[in-house]
């Protein structure tokens, strides 16, 4: 072979892996997470799942369910795994969250045939200690698929503890710090649970996040997915 040749094989070379590289991160699959979040604990957690999503090669797309507005909302065809997070109030999640889960409750189930995986976290204050773990994931995820009637849609779900920011720049009113204030000292008598008076207190369990984060990527990559 030629010099000439040879150097025009090489290039030819190149060009293949160039196209190849564009068709395998045109084939990486693709993840929506649809989040609620009032004071930003449930916002860490997606920013955390995002990395460890992006390290196992799966394509993010965030939705923030309570800043953006419905006509905007993504169509779910176009992943294949969505994740639906919330943070609890007053035992209730974030309106738009139950909202974004009961307005696609039919297309979940249709895509759930096409290959989907659906996960669904909560992240709250009883969920924080061993004891409070099942009922919180009872109460807070099972009982809510359960009532939208899409508890068999979904592949994977927990309740994830939560941030009792009892210091004086917590994000939230007067009020909702009052009855912050309140639940974490009953906590602590019902617990022995050890809270910083003033101070930020991270009760999530990031290994536990973790864990369940690079389960859905699992369950994603070992299936054919919906695209
Ligand atoms: C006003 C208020 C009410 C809360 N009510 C509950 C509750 O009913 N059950 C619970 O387990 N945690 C409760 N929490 C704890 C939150 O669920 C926890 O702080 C969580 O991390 C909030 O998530 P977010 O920051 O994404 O909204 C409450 C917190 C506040 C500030």
């Amino acid at each position: 072979m030629t010099r000439e040749n040879a150097s025009k094989e090489q290039a030819l070379w190149y060009e293949i892996a160039a196209f190849e590289q564009l068709l395998v991160r045109d084939m990486s699959k693709k993840v929506l997470i649809a989040y609620g979040s009032r004071y930003g604990s449930t916002e860490e957690i997606v920013r955390a799942m995002v990395q460890i999503l992006e390290k196992e090669g799966l394509e993010t797309q965030l939705l923030d369910l309570r800043q953006t507005k419905q006509k905007q909302w993504p169509t779910l065809a176009s992943f294949d795994g969505i994740l639906v997070g919330s943070g609890i109030k007053m035992f209730r999640w974030v309106g738009d969250a139950t909202t974004f889960l009961k307005k696609h409750a039919d297309e979940l189930k249709a895509l759930k045939a096409k290959g989907l995986v659906v996960g669904v976290f909560v992240s709250c204050g009883s969920a924080s200690t061993p004891e409070g773990h099942a009922e919180a994931t009872d109460r807070y995820v099972d009982k809510v698929l359960t009532d939208l009637g899409i508890k068999a849609e979904v592949d994977i779900y927990d309740a994830f503890g939560g941030v009792f920011d009892l210091s004086s720049s917590a994000p939230m009113g007067v009020l909702d710090k009052r009855m912050l204030g309140m639940a974490a000292k009953q906590m602590v008598k019902d617990t022995g649970i050890h809270l910083t008076e003033g101070g930020r207190n991270d009760l999530r369990d990031w290994d536990q996040i973790k864990t369940f984060t690079e389960h859905f990527a699992q369950l994603l990559k070992a299936g054919d997915g919906a695209n």
